[in-house]
C-alpha cells in the first residue's frame, strides 16, 4: 500500500472512466486509490496490472522456454512402442499434476513433458518448458540483477516441465540456483498445489548421488515417478 497525496487522487478521480481497465476498477493506470479506516488514502495495484505483469513475465519465460520448437509434441502425435511408454501416456495424459519421467535417451520424456505443458497452455494454465542447462545458462547470461523476469516466472508459473536435470555441470551456484527453485516450487505445491514436473536420463535414487539430495528429495515429494523405457526413436525412427 502506498500512501497518495489529494492532486493526484483528484487526477485519478477526473479521469476514471474505467475505460482502460479491463475491470472497470482503475482509470487505466494500474492503480485503485481508496481510503483507509483513518480517512487515509492508500493506493494498491489494480488487477488489471496485475495481469499485464504476469503476462509480461510469462512471454520472458516463453521466449526462453522451448515450446515454440517443441510444439508437435502433443499427446495426439506420441505413438508408444513399448508397454511402459504406454502406461506413461496413460498416466500424463490422465492428469495434470507433477511427473518424474525417467529413463534412456530418445524414448519420449521430452515429448511427453511438452505434450503436458501443450494441455495446459490449451487450458490457460500459465505453463512453460525449460531444460536446466538453458535456464541456469539464461540465469548465468543475465546476472544476478535482471534474471527477475525468468526466474521469477520459473517460480511462479502454475505448471512448470524442467527437462534434462543432471545433464547440467554442477558447480555450488548451480546446486544453489536449482535448490531455490525447486524449493520454492515444492512450498507452492503445498500451499497451492502449482504442478511441477521433471525428467532426467536417471532414477531417483541415482540423481541423488549427482545432484544435492535435498533437491531430488523435494522433486520426489511433489513428483510421480514414471520410469519410460525403449529403443531410442531418434535412431529407430529413421528405419
Ligand atoms: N512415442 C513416441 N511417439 C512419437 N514420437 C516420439 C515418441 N517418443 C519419442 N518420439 C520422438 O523422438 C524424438 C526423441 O524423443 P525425446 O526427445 O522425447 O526423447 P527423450 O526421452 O527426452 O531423450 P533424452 O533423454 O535424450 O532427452 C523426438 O523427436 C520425439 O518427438
Ligand atoms: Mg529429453
Ligand atoms: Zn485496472
Amino acid at each position: 500500500m502506498t500512501e497518495v497525496n489529494p492532486a493526484s487522487r483528484e487526477k485519478t478521480l477526473m479521469t476514471n472512466t474505467g475505460n482502460n481497465c479491463k475491470y472497470g476498477l482503475c482509470d487505466g493506470s494500474g492503480w485503485v486509490i481508496s481510503s483507509d479506516s483513518d480517512g487515509r488514502e492508500t493506493s494498491h495495484r489494480c488487477k488489471c496490472l496485475l495481469e499485464t505483469i504476469k503476462q509480461k513475465k510469462y512471454e520472458s519465460l516463453l521466449k526462453e522456454s522451448q515450446i515454440d520448437d517443441l510444439r508437435h509434441m502433443t499427446f495426439e502425435s506420441y505413438k508408444p512402442q513399448h508397454p511402459t511408454q504406454k502406461r506413461a501416456y496413460e498416466q500424463t495424459s490422465a492428469a495434470h499434476k507433477g511427473y518424474y519421467l525417467f529413463g534412456p535417451y530418445g524414448v519420449g520424456k521430452t515429448h511427453l513433458m511438452a505434450a503436458t505443458v501443450i494441455r495446459a497452455i490449451e487450458k490457460d494454465v500459465v505453463s512453460a518448458i525449460i531444460t536446466v542447462p538453458k535456464l541456469l545458462d539464461t540465469l548465468r547470461r543475465y546476472g544476478d540483477k535482471d534474471t527477475a523476469a525468468v526466474e521469477t516466472l520459473a517460480y511462479e508459473a502454475d505448471y512448470l516441465a524442467i527437462d534434462d536435470i543432471g545433464k547440467h555441470k554442477i558447480t555450488d551456484w548451480t546446486e544453489e540456483r536449482l535448490f531455490m527453485l525447486i524449493d520454492e516450487r515444492y512450498k507452492k505445491f503445498i500451499s497451492r498445489k502449482i504442478h511441477t514436473s521433471v525428467s532426467s536420463n536417471l532414477p531417483p535414487e541415482q540423481l541423488s548421488n549427482t545432484i544435492d539430495p535435498a533437491i531430488v528429495d523435494r522433486i520426489r515429494g511433489m513428483c510421480t515417478e514414471v520410469f519410460v523405457d525403449g529403443k531410442s526413436y531418434r535412431i529407430n525412427g529413421k528405419l
